[in-house]
């Protein structure tokens, strides 16, 4: 399942970040982010529509693949689990949530941007890192010299990612995908664009195929 899960991250390229104000916008942005090409999703736990809106995406649109994000919190992590989330996502390295997530089966993707913190990840066996936040961390140069210690450590940028800097990112050996909100805004979800955000996310699954030369869809 965890190897499932990052094969489809890795074939998604870039992941949308979503904070959802409203539970009932979840499955009209899943199914524009599947009809767009990116059929995968973070929803993060900085509102409390999070839960509810994973348990009506995986009932409703079971082809997105769909992670908790922003999970600080052991009541959060276990609304996560409950409500089906697939992988769980968080700003920094939190070594009991870690447990508890593998534990439960689920792939645990943490924040981290110095030595130290991939370290301690790898401490207990994690290998699949979030790099946060990635621009304001110092952006490629940052990971690329973060990198070259870590052979068996793979990324997931996130942080001020944008379709300008994808390629740069995704072109790292050690980047698997990126994460961003840029795709699923707050203030198009509000105002009902799901057509815009398939839009986007269209335009970004075609970057995505255009800089890995098309081998990936
Ligand atoms: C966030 O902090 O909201 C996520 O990490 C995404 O960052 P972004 O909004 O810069 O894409």
């Amino acid at each position: 399942m965890m190897k499932n899960c990052f094969a489809e991250l890795e074939k998604t390229g870039l992941v949308p970040v979503v904070t959802l104000e409203n539970a009932a916008d979840a499955v009209p942005l899943a199914s524009a982010l599947l009809r767009g090409g990116l059929p995968a999703a973070e929803i993060t736990f900085r509102t409390s529509a999070a839960a509810r809106a994973i348990a009506l995406i995986r009932e409703r649109e079971p082809e997105v693949l769909t992670g908790a994000g922003t999970v600080l919190t052991k009541d959060a992590l276990r609304d996560a689990l409950s409500a089906g989330a697939q992988f769980v996502v968080a700003p920094g390295f939190n070594p009991s949530l870690a447990e508890e997530t593998l534990a439960a089966g689920v792939p645990y993707i943490p924040g981290v941007m110095t030595p130290t913190e991939i370290e301690a990840a790898m401490a207990i066996g994690l290998c699949t890192l979030k790099f946060f936040p990635a621009e304001a961390a110092g952006g490629v140069k940052m990971l690329k010299a973060l990198s070259a210690p870590y052979r068996t450590v793979r990324f997931m940028p996130t942080g001020g990612i944008t379709p300008d800097n994808l390629r740069a990112y995704l072109a790292l050996p050690s980047v698997f995908c990126c994460g961003g909100s840029f795709v699923a805004e707050g203030r198009r979800i509000a105002a009902g664009d799901f057509d815009g955000i398939a839009d986007t996310a269209r335009d970004t699954a075609a970057l995505v195929r255009s800089i890995r030369g098309g081998d990936h869809v």
